[in-house]
C-alpha cells in the first residue's frame, strides 16, 4: 500500500483495504493528538478555501500542527487573487512552490480533479461543489466504527439532501465497500444522485424512502445532513423541502437505545439541541474524529507513515 504523494479526491480513489489501513492510522493517531508529535517538522500545509468552512480547514490546520508543521492559506476567494481573476491552475502553479501538500475546497465540480493534474505537490479535496467530500467520508467512517466498533452488519440511514450533499456521496461510495444496508430517506426531489446510486445499489442492498418514520426503529447508524440551500439553482424549490425532517426526541423514541446519530455539521433546523443530551448523539465527537483523521493522512501522504 502506498500512500506517499498521492492525492486524494474522491473516495473512490481508494480500494477497501487502504480505506481500513487509514482508519487504522488514526486510532494510533490519538494519543498524538493530545499530546503533540514533531513528525511534520518542517513540513507546510496550504488550506485553500475558495468556499466558507469552518470545521474543514480548521480540522486540516488543527491535525497539522499537531503533527509539528505548519499552515498557509485562506479562506474566501474574496481575499485572494481570484477576485483579481487569477484562475484555479495560476493558484495552484504559485502555492505549489510555497506549501508540500494542498487542501482545497471549490465551489465547482472537478475543480479539485484539475488541481491535482496540475499540481506537483499532492492535492486534498475539502469539498469539491455538490459532488465529493472524501476526507469527511474517512472521519464519519472512523466515528462509526470507534462508536459502533464495526462497519459490517450495520443498517445505516442517510437523511436530507442526498442531491446536494457532498458528504453524503462520498459516504455513499465509501459504506458500498462494506457489509452494510443503507437506507436513502429524502424527499422526492432531494434523492441521492442517480450516478451515485448506480454504482452503490450493484453492491449493498440500498432502499430509498421518504418517510423517517419507517426505518426509524431498525437502524443503527443515523446520518443526517442539511439541506444545502445555496446549491438551489431556484429558491422556490428549496422553500419547498426546507424543514422536511426534523430529528428531534418524539422522533427518537422508536429508536433502537444504541442507534448513533451523525451530522456533518453544520446543522441548521434539522436536529434540534435538545437532542444533543441524549446518548444518540455523536456529532461533536466527529469533530474529533476528524482531527485524527486528517493527521493519519497527512502522515500518510508526506511520508511520515508508512
Ligand atoms: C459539509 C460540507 O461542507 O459539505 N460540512 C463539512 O465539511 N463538515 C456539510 C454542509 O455544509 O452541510
Amino acid at each position: 500500500m502506498e500512500f506517499e504523494g498521492r492525492d486524494i479526491i474522491s473516495i473512490r480513489d481508494f480500494k477497501r483495504d487502504e480505506i481500513d489501513y487509514i482508519l487504522e492510522i488514526a486510532e494510533a493517531m490519538e494519543p498524538l493528538a493530545i499530546k503533540g508529535s514533531s513528525m511534520l517538522n518542517g513540513k507546510i500545509l496550504a488550506t485553500l478555501f475558495f468556499e466558507p468552512s469552518t470545521r474543514t480547514r480548521l480540522s486540516f490546520e488543527t491535525a497539522m500542527h499537531k503533527l509539528g508543521g505548519s499552515t498557509i492559506g485562506f479562506a474566501e476567494a474574496e481575499i485572494a487573487s481570484v477576485k483579481k481573476g487569477e484562475n484555479l491552475v495560476d493558484t495552484i502553479r504559485t502555492v505549489e512552490n510555497y506549501a508540500d501538500i494542498i487542501a482545497l475546497r471549490h465551489p465547482l465540480e472537478g475543480a479539485a480533479r484539475l488541481a491535482a493534474e496540475c499540481s506537483k505537490v499532492p492535492i486534498i479535496n475539502g469539498g469539491s461543489g455538490a459532488e465529493e467530500h472524501p476526507t469527511q467520508a474517512l472521519l464519519d467512517l472512523y466515528t462509526i466504527k470507534k462508536e459502533k466498533g464495526k462497519i459490517d452488519g450495520l443498517r445505516i440511514a442517510m437523511l436530507g439532501d442526498l442531491r446536494y450533499g457532498r458528504t453524503v456521496h462520498s459516504l455513499a461510495y465509501a459504506l458500498s465497500y462494506y457489509d452494510v444496508e443503507l437506507y436513502l430517506v429524502s424527499p422526492e426531489s432531494l434523492r441521492m444522485r442517480r450516478e451515485v446510486l448506480m454504482v452503490i445499489s450493484e453492491k449493498i442492498p440500498v432502499i430509498e424512502e421518504s418517510n423517517l418514520e419507517k426505518v426509524m426503529s431498525i437502524v443503527d447508524v443515523l446520518y443526517v445532513t442539511r439541506i444545502q440551500k445555496e446549491r438551489f439553482p431556484d429558491p422556490a424549490e428549496y422553500m419547498k423541502v426546507k424543514g422536511s425532517y426534523r430529528v428531534n426526541v418524539e422522533v427518537l423514541c422508536k429508536a433502537k437505545p444504541d442507534l448513533i446519530i451523525l451530522h456533518p455539521l453544520p446543522r441548521t433546523d434539522e436536529i434540534p439541541p435538545e437532542v444533543d443530551a441524549t446518548p444518540h448523539a455523536r456529532y461533536f465527537q466527529q469533530v474529533w474524529n476528524g482531527i485524527v483523521t486528517r493527521m493519519a493522512l497527512l502522515a500518510l501522504i508526506l511520508g511520515a507513515v508508512k
